[in-house]
């Protein structure tokens, strides 16, 4: 078992210039996995609809669904920091943050996350005000810009907007700001400017951190994106190890001598003695 990671040892390793790799997780033997090799931040993103659940979209993600995955992720996770999202509908007010906030730390979350910069300022501060750590998350954001251009910020009134997004979430205490698809130039500025760390994704090298959504990583899904780096191809393998079983199971190759229970001659045999009685007796 390694160190904790804290909410607060965020903002000390952006000081520290220590890079925070925060990976998606929606299932518990993935927690235990991405825990055991130092992953800081395992996050249960709402990224669990179109990666786990089948759904279309983040809109159709609920509260039920992300305290689902949240309790299970948790019982695998040790020494990361866990953060869970609030999903689309679930904070359109600082009461309803704060109450769906509490939900999601009553089953083990640390930090919750939202979308949203300027225009979720009151939600961040109840939650802040309320002792629930929040990330906000700005530039392209997923439960509202869905079917749009990924790439956002790359027009300079655009860039100042996450600028003042970021700002604005630092200023009512954020513990940090996920970047999503904007230009590396634009990230280094936010970097540079906020005091609270920056997690890219899409966001080019120069974040105080980066995540990845698992699935990418893996190479599970069959769309990939620019921003990727694929460390896998689980498709590739999952699909090699279900026809394998299937082959096998059609072919009689499997199950194999080595994947039976044998039992002693003599409980055999004192088991068929009875096997023509008791069919007769069952079917009267
Ligand atoms: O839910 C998710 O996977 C996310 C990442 C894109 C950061 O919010």
């Amino acid at each position: 078992m390694g160190l904790r990671i804290q909410p607060d040892s965020l903002g000390m390793m952006k000081k520290n210039k220590a890079r925070i790799v925060v990976m998606t997780c929606y299932d518990y033997p993935t927690a235990l996995l991405q825990d055991a090799v130092g992953v800081d931040v395992v996050f249960v993103g709402d990224s669990v609809g179109q990666n786990v659940l089948g759904y279309q979209g983040p809109k159709e993600v609920t509260m039920a669904d992300m305290l689902h995955h949240a309790r299970a992720v948790r019982r695998g996770v040790t020494d990361a920091l866990l953060m869970v999202d609030l999903p689309y509908g679930s904070y359109q007010t600082p009461e309803m943050a704060v109450e769906n906030g509490r939900q999601l730390v009553d089953v083990g979350a640390e930090v919750v996350k939202l979308e949203g910069g300027r225009e979720v300022m009151a939600q961040v501060a109840a939650l802040v005000g309320a002792n629930i750590p929040v990330v906000g998350h700005i530039g392209y954001t997923p439960q509202t810009r869905t079917g749009q251009r990924p790439l956002y910020g790359d027009r300079a009134d655009e860039a100042v907007g996450v600028l003042e997004d970021a700002l604005a979430l630092e200023a009512v205490g954020a513990l940090a700001v996920v970047l999503e698809c904007i230009p590396e130039r634009v990230a280094e500025v936010v970097t540079e400017h906020v005091s609270i760390p920056t997690i890219g994704i899409g966001a080019g090298r120069i974040c105080d951190g980066q995540v990845l959504v698992v699935n990418d990583l893996l190479g599970v899904n069959s769309d990939s994106f620019r921003f990727v780096k694929q460390y896998a191809n689980l498709k590739e393998v999952m699909h090699t190890a279900f026809s394998n079983y299937r082959a096998d199971v059609k072919e009689g190759r499997f199950p194999g001598e080595g994947h039976r229970f044998l039992m002693k001659n003599k409980e055999l045999g004192a088991f068929k003695e009875q096997v023509e009685n008791i069919v007769q007796v069952s079917r009267g």
